[in-house]
């Protein structure tokens, strides 16, 4: 991992976006950024835990507890609110059979309510991931959701 963050810093010139770059990979990997990440990112930036917890803690897209491997995040700001965001959110809860904020017990599945994600026009609309999924209906959101377990299982 040393060598890939090693290269995110060099990209981003050692600036906060490159930091977040690094947690955000770390993420992606783990599916959360642990302690022993967190001492890893500490040692090789020469920044102190606490002020890599503190970033960690802001960005809710970072987390410190394990998520599943797809994260969705449903936007919940008034222009999806308006469109059914409500509604999806309760279709993909009883599609996964959980909870906000809690994974499925295979692992895959992750739900997040988010703030605005600029799709405002396109609403209502999700993240999963790092993919942008708009315009959404139950049987979108249904056919997203089957199409990823499918290919789980392939
Ligand atoms: S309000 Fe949902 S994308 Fe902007």
């Amino acid at each position: 991992m040393k060598r890939e963050i090693k290269k995110i810093l060099k990209e981003f010139e050692n600036s906060e976006i490159a930091l977040l770059q690094v947690l955000n990979y770390i993420q992606s990997k783990k599916g959360f950024v642990d302690d022993e990440s967190i001492e890893e990112v500490s040692n090789i930036l020469k920044i102190s835990r606490d002020e890599i917890r503190s970033l960690v803690s802001f960005y809710h897209f970072i987390h410190q507890e394990k998520t599943g491997k797809y994260r969705i995040y449903v936007c919940t700001n008034i222009p999806c609110l308006l469109k059914g965001a409500d509604k999806l959110i309760s279709d993909i809860k009883n599609f996964l059979d959980i909870e906000i904020g809690e994974t499925t017990p295979d692992g895959l599945f992750s739900v997040f309510e988010t703030e605005c994600i600029g799709q405002c026009d396109s609403a209502p609309a999700i993240i999963i991931n790092d993919k942008i999924y708009r315009n959404l209906s139950r049987e979108k959101i249904k056919k997203i959701i089957d199409r990823i377990k499918k290919n789980e299982e392939s």
